[in-house]
């Protein structure tokens, strides 16, 4: 039996309810979400929760936060690219992209800085596809699509990307999140 629903007291050991232990057993890859605007700005945004979800037609699911600037982006012109972090190198991609590229999504952020856009790709090395999308250029492979569908999941919504393009790049596997040593889940 467990008393996880008695407040905690200071400095005793955080308990993590089991529903979130079990979520956080869940394994996924570390991938790149690249968007472009309909004006043409480009974004990068980090990702877990990226799966296939259909073979005919080939097609791909992200779960993307209700307020990341990249669903705004997809929304706007309907296609995206997913890069593959290599499991070297890919931590450092990762740390350029985690933040959100609009300040005022970062909480605790001052008034003046809410209007604030970082270009996550600035010195950055990546091309463009046919999509316009950015494709990173060290990623192990990458993957393009075209969007199908979304649908409104809780806090997230969730993208059906039809895969129009793709190939691997580089010799390797991917990252995992769990070497990665961030977690997305709970
Ligand atoms: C390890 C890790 C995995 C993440 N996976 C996702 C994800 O699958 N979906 C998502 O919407 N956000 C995910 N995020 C958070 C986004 O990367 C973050 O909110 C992002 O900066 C939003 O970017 P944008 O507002 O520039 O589009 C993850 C963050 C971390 C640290």
């Amino acid at each position: 039996m467990t008393h996880g629903e008695l407040p905690v007291l200071p400095g005793s050991p955080k308990i993590i309810p089991g529903p979130e232990k079990a979520m956080l057993k869940l394994s996924y890859g570390v991938h790149v979400v690249g968007s472009r605007s309909e004006r043409g700005d480009l974004n990068a945004m980090l990702a877990d929760w990226v799966m296939q979800v259909s073979f005919k037609p080939r097609l791909v699911c992200v779960a993307i936060e209700n307020d990341a600037r990249t669903l705004r982006f997809i929304r706007e012109t309907g296609a995206f690219s997913v890069s593959l972090l290599h499991e070297k190198g890919g931590d450092q991609i990762a740390r350029r992209v985690v933040m959100p590229s609009e300040s005022k999504k970062i909480k605790g952020r001052p008034d003046e800085m809410q209007d604030l856009v970082y270009n996550k790709l600035d010195g950055m090395s990546y091309g463009i596809h046919d999509n316009g999308c950015p494709v990173l250029d060290e990623a192990l492979g990458w993957f393009t699509c075209d969007l199908r569908e979304t649908f409104a999941a809780g806090d997230h919504t969730l993208v059906i990307g039809e895969v129009t393009d793709g190939d691997v790049v580089r010799e390797g596997e991917m990252l995992i999140e769990r070497e990665l040593g961030w977690e997305y889940a709970g």
